[in-house]
This record gives structure tokens, sequence and C-alpha cells, in this order.
């Protein structure tokens, strides 16, 4: 957010309009999931580096949203929502089966190593790898570099 000038009541009138697009717009659904995708990142990352406790719960929400990703993630791409602000690669509907096999071997790290990841910072750390790459594995073949 670079316009801080902004006034909070416009902001929040724009994300409930987001939200709102969010249920008709696969574009802009999946997009938000990737955003939550990232936060619940950023908040274990947080605490893998010591800038923030450990707190099992909140290790345990990031791996919620990110089951709930790996399921929806299939159903986000349908044909030509490859066009218009987006990332996508043209790839994902020239390979559709691969790209849904990568959101389901998403979906199988974090249901491995959820319960782990919740245990202690050592396990988080090593959960949360298992779990990344399982993300870059997708973004590498399927998420184009920002224009
Ligand atoms: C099965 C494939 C797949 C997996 C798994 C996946 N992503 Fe993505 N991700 C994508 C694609 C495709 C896009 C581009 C979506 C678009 O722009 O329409 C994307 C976009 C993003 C974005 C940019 C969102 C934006 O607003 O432009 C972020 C951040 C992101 N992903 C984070 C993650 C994180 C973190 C994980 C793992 C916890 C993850 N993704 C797992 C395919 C995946």
């Amino acid at each position: 957010m670079k316009s801080l000038g902004i006034a909070g009541a416009a902001v929040a009138a724009a994300l409930v309009a987001s939200a709102v697009v969010a249920q008709t717009d696969p574009l802009a659904a999946r997009k938000a999931l990737m955003k939550q995708n990232d936060g619940g990142a950023k908040v274990v990352v947080a605490m893998m580096r010591g800038q923030a406790p450990f707190d099992a719960a909140k290790v345990d929400a990031a791996f919620s949203q990110w089951a709930d990703t790996a399921q929806k993630l299939p159903g986000l791409f349908p044909p030509g929502s490859d066009k218009g602000d987006t990332r996508a690669s043209p790839k994902i509907w020239q390979n559709k089966a691969d790209f849904d096999a990568k959101a389901t071997a998403f979906g199988k790290a974090v249901a491995e190593n959820r319960d782990k990841a919740q245990q202690s910072v050592e396990n988080l750390k090593t959960a949360v790898s298992v779990v990344g790459q399982a993300c870059d594995n997708c973004h590498k073949d399927y998420r184009l570099s920002r224009r």
C-alpha cells in the first residue's frame, strides 16, 4: 500500500468489494488465497527466525489455510481465466493434470507436516521447508515472473 493518503473507509470498502468479487471471479479468488498463503508463510517464518514467539495455534492456522488453498486451487483455473491481470502461466491450461497434481502434492505436504510443525521450532523449520518446496515446485513451472 503505497498511497497512505487513502481514507480508511475507502480501504474498507475496497476490501469488501474484493471479497464479493472473489466469490464470482476465479482470478481474484486465487490471488486472494495466494496472498493468504503468503501471510501464513510470513507468520511462521518470523517464528523460525526467532522474531516472534513460537505459537502452535498460529502454526496450525497457517497450515489450515494452506490445506484450504490446496483443495480449492484446481477449481480456480477454469478455461479462459488466463486473461487479465494474472501471473498464471498459459502452461497451466496445457498441462492441467500436472498442475492439479502439484496442487495435490502441496496439499499432501501440508497434511503430512501439520502436526509435526506444531511441536517445536525445530520441527516447524523442517515442516515449512517441505511445504515451501511444494509452493516453489508449482511456481517455477506455472507462475510467471512479475511484470
Ligand atoms: C499448484 C500450484 C501452486 C501452489 C502449490 C502454490 N501456488 Fe502460489 N501461485 C500459483 C499461481 C498459478 C499463481 C499466479 C496466480 C494468478 O496471478 O492468477 C500464484 C501466485 C502466488 C502469489 C502472488 C499473488 C498475487 O496477488 O499476485 C503468492 C504470494 C503466492 N502464490 C504464494 C504461495 C505460497 C506461499 C504457496 C505455498 C504455501 C503457494 N503460493 C503455493 C500457483 C501455486
